[in-house]
């Protein structure tokens, strides 16, 4: 056995205890570097130009698509490589998200990224294809959604989820609160989340119309 003093860093790799407790600290120091400066900055924290608090069909119809957990296999983030900006569109910002909670962005991608998909087909495409995909993609994997169709979004709990977001700083307003009976009368789940789905990518910024667009990432 050799007889070496051990110091500095032999001892904290002859003491695990010690190690996990620095290894701790070390992790969640670079994570607080990483993750301090994002919440000062606009580009992260405030919206991009255009993007508002959704209205509340769309909203209704996000707590769907979250609930039904579309996001197992859709992400919303178009990422800055050249083939996914040529297939969906311009690339995601921070700032369209500002008013996800939780945000959608994701990587699991067994369908196509929906972060542009608002306007790439209509109302009734989207209403065929969740009431049964294969009817209009006769090769797809994605379950049918047959019971959206059957339930109603009810007013009331709509108003009490913008009187939280109200409470989370979004700027929803009096008049907003007021318009959601009519907003959401007589709709059904499947309404909203189509509403939900063609208002997707609609702030997303227009090559060669906005500053955004094409500045570098
Ligand atoms: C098991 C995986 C899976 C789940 C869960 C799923 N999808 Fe899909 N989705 C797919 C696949 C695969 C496609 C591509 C084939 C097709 O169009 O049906 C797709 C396509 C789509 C498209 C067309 C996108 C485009 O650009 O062509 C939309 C819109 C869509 N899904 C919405 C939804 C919504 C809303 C939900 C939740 C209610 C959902 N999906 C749940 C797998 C899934």
């Amino acid at each position: 056995m050799s007889q070496e003093k051990v110091t500095g860093h032999g001892k904290i790799e002859r003491n695990v205890g010690l190690m996990a407790v620095l290894i701790a600290a070390a992790i969640s120091l670079g994570g607080l570097a990483e993750i301090i400066p994002l919440m000062f900055q606009a580009e992260a924290v405030e919206p991009a130009p255009g993007v508002k608090p959704y209205p509340p069909l769309e909203l209704a119809g996000r707590d769907v698509y979250v609930r039904e957990g579309c996001y197992n296999c859709h992400s919303q983030m178009v990422r800055t490589l050249r083939f996914e900006t040529e297939r969906y569109g311009h690339y995601s910002l921070a700032g369209e998200s500002v008013y996800d909670r939780p945000f959608q962005w994701g990587s699991k991608r067994t369908g196509p990224d929906l972060a542009r998909v608002g306007g790439r087909y209509s109302d009734d495409w989207h209403i065929v294809h969740l009431m049964n995909p294969r009817d209009v993609v006769p090769q797809s994997n994605m379950p049918s959604y047959p019971w959206l169709a059957e339930r109603t979004i009810r007013a009331d709990e709509v108003v009490r989820k913008i009187t939280a977001l109200r409470k989370l700083g979004d700027p929803y307003s009096d008049e907003d609160l007021a318009g959601v009976a009519t907003a959401v009368e007589g709709k059904t789940e499947l309404d909203a989340l189509v509403a939900y789905l063609q208002g997707l990518g609609r702030h997303a910024p227009r090559p060669g119309v906005d500053a955004a667009a094409g500045a570098a990432p």
